[in-house]
């Protein structure tokens, strides 16, 4: 069963219970959608910390340290389960948030080796991540425990999620920015490319066309999504909530804005600026 958090909450806003959910920016909003879609009752909120987007050209501390702000942030407005919505946040520093946080439940987002290994013909995968995610030694263990056997092409993808945090979703831009990666992966002739980035499932079509239509692209924001819902729904009369979804940006709102408009399910939503700014101490944990 989950537990209370024992700290102040210094909030109003902190009285309703819900899920929380990051990402440096906008791409959790992919996880979001999948878990409305799942659990429409449920309250959510969501902060994406565009200020410091992208995440995976950062050193591993820095990621680490803004996840706990943003960690505080999310408990701070009544979140009880935090829903980690970045790879690379999640290879980097959710062992470190679960220690710090032991009264709440985190689920992480990582990439979808297992399932691609199961669905890959040829036993030949791809995982593009972001150059974090592809250089740690989480991924590597990932691959170790479900490869099986099969190659493992890792693609790091520099450039990508920041193009899509400035709002490229397709055009000559966005084809600069990902041919590159396409092509090292249309070398290792693999079948089955792992979308290890929550970022990446808003530029499917363009990826599609250059990896072409025969690729299975692996996105596991709905696996995610039904985690979260077993978790959530072991909680206690105390966590049914009004379905409200918050949708906050640390910087500017405007592409974030955009996809959620292009979000099904959350085309409603305006996304606000974290005006208080995250919180540079956050409440001390207890269990
Ligand atoms: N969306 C994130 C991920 O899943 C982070 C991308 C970034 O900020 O570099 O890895």
């Amino acid at each position: 069963m989950l537990k209370r958090l024992d700290f102040d909450p210094p909030a109003a806003a902190a009285r309703a219970q819900c899920i929380g959910v990051l990402d440096s920016g906008v791409g959790g909003l992919t996880v979001l959608r999948a878990l409305h879609r799942r659990l429409p009752g449920a309250a959510m909120v969501y902060i994406g910390d565009v200020s410091h987007a992208p995440y995976g050209e950062r050193p591993a501390d820095e990621i680490a340290a803004r996840c706990v702000a943003l960690v505080g942030s999310l408990a701070a407005r009544g979140a009880r389960l935090i829903v980690v919505a970045c790879n690379t946040a999640t290879v980097l520093a959710i062992e470190a948030l679960r220690a710090r946080w032991p009264a709440l439940s985190f689920v992480g987002v990582e990439p979808g080796v297992k399932p691609a290994v199961f669905l890959s013909r040829s036993r030949r995968i791809a995982v593009m991540a972001t150059t974090a995610t592809a250089a740690s030694a989480r991924l590597r263990e990932l691959i170790d425990r479900h490869a099986q056997g099969a190659h493992v092409h890792v693609q790091p993808c520099p450039g990508l999620a920041a193009a899509i945090e400035r709002g490229v979703l397709d055009g000559p831009e966005l084809l600069a920015v990902l041919r590159p990666g396409c092509e090292s992966i249309i070398a290792a002739n693999v079948d089955t490319v792992v979308l290890g980035c929550t970022h990446y499932p808003f530029v499917e079509p363009t990826l599609r066309v250059l990896l072409g239509a025969d690729i299975t692209l692996i996105d596991t924001a709905a696996a995610i999504a039904e985690r979260t819902a077993s978790l959530w729904e072991q909680g206690s009369p105390r966590f049914e909530t009004t379905p409200d979804i918050r949708v906050l940006s640390t910087g500017a709102l405007g592409t974030m804005q955009l996809l959620l408009e292009r979000c099904a399910g959350l085309e409603q939503v305006r996304v606000a600026r974290l005006s208080e700014g995250v919180q540079k101490n956050s409440p001390s944990p207890s269990s």
